[in-house]
């Protein structure tokens, strides 16, 4: 069998993510069941004690309550295990300054997964970058337990925290108001009025439809949603 034929099956957005359960630094996980009713970001990292995830988990650290005030719980994963999670993170606390971030307490659960099992599950290793680490994978899940959006990094290149909090937010926003988000959408800015079924619907017509809409052409209508609205909408917290 090619190496091809023996990897599993990557899982796609649109998919349940796959179940596990594992050792976390903050005690065992039945993921994604004790998460039902939330959003998550599963995310791996390469490995403990390593520049780049370090500057990642105090950024992680520090937004979590921004995460958080959006519904949307952290779960980190390496392949390390657990004592040397522990040691690391104990070491990010007491000695690791990052722009102006010091005395950074990771308080969101890191999996354990030194038999690979969930990084395999999870695509999250790329033998092409290493068969010994896992890429900087990101899987945001809703609180269904649906893979609604997957984001891959190289080993080499320090995710973006910004868009991870803009994906979180236009999700939301596309679930709660039955849009869709154009390119580089931020809260307060026009959103896409879906036109699927509307082939032929005349612009006139469409734009008589819902207050604000204007359309470019059939394919291509916006209305505005004020940021205030879509705060008061998707902000829990
Ligand atoms: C890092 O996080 O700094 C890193 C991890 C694995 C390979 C290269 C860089």
């Amino acid at each position: 069998m090619s190496d091809e034929a023996a990897a599993p099956a990557m899982p796609r957005i649109g998919d349940a993510a796959p179940a596990f359960t594992a050792v976390t630094t903050q005690g065992m996980i039945n993921f994604p069941a004790d998460y039902e009713g939330k959003w998550v970001i599963l995310f791996s990292h390469p490995a403990d004690f390593t520049p780049v995830c370090t500057s990642e988990f105090m950024t992680f650290a520090t937004m979590q309550d921004e995460f958080l005030a959006y519904n949307t719980e952290l779960v980190g994963l390496s392949v390390d295990g657990l004592y040397s999670h522990i040691a690391w993170l104990r070491t990010i606390k007491e000695k690791i300054r990052f722009r102006d971030m010091e005395n950074v307490e990771v308080t969101f659960p890191l999996i354990e997964d030194i038999t690979m099992n969930v990084a395999r599950k999870y695509g999250m290793i790329m033998p092409g970058e290493a068969t010994t680490k896992a890429v900087r994978a990101v899987f945001f899940i809703d609180p269904k337990g649906i893979i609604r959006t997957i984001i891959y990094y190289p080993l080499s290149v320090g995710r973006n925290f910004d868009e991870l909090l803009r994906v979180v937010k236009a999700l939301q926003t596309a679930d709660a108001f039955e849009v869709a988000l154009p390119a580089d959408w931020r809260p307060g800015e026009r959103v896409i009025v879906p036109t699927a079924g509307s082939c032929g619907v005349a612009k006139d017509r469409m734009e008589g439809a819902v207050e604000g809409i204007e359309c470019e052409d059939w394919f291509f209508c916006t209305r505005p949603i004020s940021a205030e609205e879509v705060e008061a909408t998707i902000r829990k917290g």
